[in-house]
């Protein structure tokens, strides 16, 4: 349990910071064992905001460099990690000799440039950086709520961490800007929520050994004691500094963590708070699927995020070819937010802070969309089914049901199987001032449409009002 002392001193001393989700009275404490955390209740903000940026920042940013053989899941398990599209990766992949990572480096660097020697560039580089401009930026696009990486696999900090790391000095390992510190505040100036990751299972500080194949990949969590105590004191500082919204773990979290210990504490420090799925224990509040969705609604909650291409880290080596086009964007969430997922959309800014143009253009394209077609997005729930065929998806919030339609340009009309409209039903397109007219043939429900509510190409959205019947 937590000493309420320091709880106290602990939310003076961060009020910049303090989350949109308050306490309550009624909040229960948490205790340190999985039955009482057990027991927490995914919040509402987090069921309704449907939208997150994930942010991939760091050293990393600096070669913005990867391979661009395939999206995750669509290339041979046995060559992703030497030709490996991630560009955050970089470290592991410049310690495999031989591959494209290596190869690259070399050639750009020199073979004695050490992946730390990033540090003071990515310093340098930051401090042009504007965070209001992201906050406002993902305000636009229509995101609820924002995720950064404050220490990924490479081990470098984003936050003035006051833990000592045994294997490198502090200067090549943290930012000298608080950059989680200075986002989480612009970004709840603007509204929004702010969620931290964390990469607990891997810390290639404490590891030299390059992850190869997939089973190197949880041999290399570090398991000694030491690193154990220095994750559980990081995600401690993050908890106490910053009150995160989201605790964003990934790979998995050392055996001798303290992890009870860490969720209880994050609860009662953060009522409205969520925690993953990646600590590599039981309990979750929310599941991650990554470059992949779930094909029906899962009543658990989760949320599958993605890189716009296929990198999260900024890979100057990506065009048009690996970015995701925006109708597939819009209708990749319309599709997962049927089925009760959100979607945490990914951007590796450059390490100046700035965002590249083909990355700008899909958040300005989502977010016009959204600003037409979210109502039925954002604090919807699934309805009793995700879809009745391919190019249909539904979501229910209040009296109505929102049916989105892959649009087909040059039609006079959409039909929508598998729905009875019910007595003195209307049904608009989401962006008209009118009321659309209808027919019902059978099972399917046929609107007529005069324009599309959205840039071309793009899902249409309907509500039809009251919920008709599934049939
Ligand atoms: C992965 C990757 C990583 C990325 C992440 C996002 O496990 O290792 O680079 O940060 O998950 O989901």
């Amino acid at each position: 349990m937590m000493n309420r002392r320091k709880f106290a001193a602990g939310l003076v001393a961060s009020a910049a910071f303090r989350p949109l989700a308050k306490a309550s009275d009624s909040t229960p404490r948490f205790e340190p064992n999985w039955k009482s955390i057990g027991e927490h209740k995914v919040p509402d903000w987090y069921q309704n905001a449907k939208l997150g940026i994930f942010i991939h920042w760091g050293l990393y940013s600096v070669p913005a460099w990867a391979t661009t053989s395939g999206e995750l899941g669509k290339v041979d398990p046995s060559k992703w990690f030497t030709d490996n599209a991630y560009a955050e990766w970089y470290l592991n992949t410049l310690r495999i000799k031989g591959s494209p990572g290596y190869e690259h480096h070399i050639a750009t660097y020199g073979k004695d440039f050490d992946y730390y020697q990033f540090a003071p560039i990515f310093n340098r580089n930051t401090a042009k950086w504007q965070p209001d401009k992201w906050a406002s930026v993902f305000k636009k696009t229509g995101a609820r709520y924002a995720v950064l990486t404050t220490k990924h696999h490479d081990g470098f900090r984003l936050w003035p961490s006051a833990v000592e790391n045994p294997h490198r000095r502090s200067s090549e390992i943290t930012a000298t800007r608080d950059l989680a510190g200075e986002l989480t505040a612009a970004v709840r100036s603007a509204g929004l929520e702010m969620g931290l990751y964390y990469s607990g299972g891997l810390d290639w500080t404490f590891t030299e050994q390059p992850i190869v194949t997939m089973q190197d990949l949880m041999a290399r969590v570090p398991q000694t004691e030491e690193y154990a105590r220095y994750a559980d004191a990081h995600w401690t500082e993050l908890t106490d500094r910053y009150q995160p919204a989201v605790m964003w773990n990934d790979i998995s979290y050392p055996k001798a963590g303290k992890i009870p210990e860490l969720f209880a504490h994050y609860y009662n420090s953060v009522p409205g708070g969520v925690i993953n799925n990646r600590f590599g224990v039981d309990f979750s509040d929310f599941t991650t699927p990554e470059y992949a969705k779930y094909d029906k609604i899962t009543e658990k909650k989760w949320e599958s995020c993605r890189g716009l291409g296929y990198s999260f880290g900024y890979n100057q080596a990506e065009g048009p070819e690996q970015v995701i086009a925006a109708d597939k964007l819009v209708w990749l969430l319309v599709d997962i937010v049927s089925k009760n997922g959100n979607l945490l959309l990914n951007i590796g800014p450059r390490s100046d802070g700035s965002i590249s143009e083909i990355q700008m253009d899909r958040l300005d394209k989502l977010g016009a969309w959204l600003a037409v077609n979210g109502e039925g997005i954002f604090d919807s729930r699934p309805w009793v089914k995700a879809s009745s065929s391919p190019d249909v998806r539904f979501t229910r919030k209040e009296n109505s049901l929102y049916a989105y339609v892959q649009s087909k340009p040059g039609v006079g009309s959409l039909s929508i199987s598998g729905v009875r409209a019910v007595s003195g039903t209307k049904i608009r397109l989401l962006g008209s001032s009118q009321d659309s007219e209808f027919k019902q043939q059978g099972q399917e429900l046929v609107v007529s449409t005069t324009r599309s509510s959205g840039p071309a190409g793009y899902a249409i959205g309907l509500r039809i009002t009251p919920v008709p019947e599934s049939v």
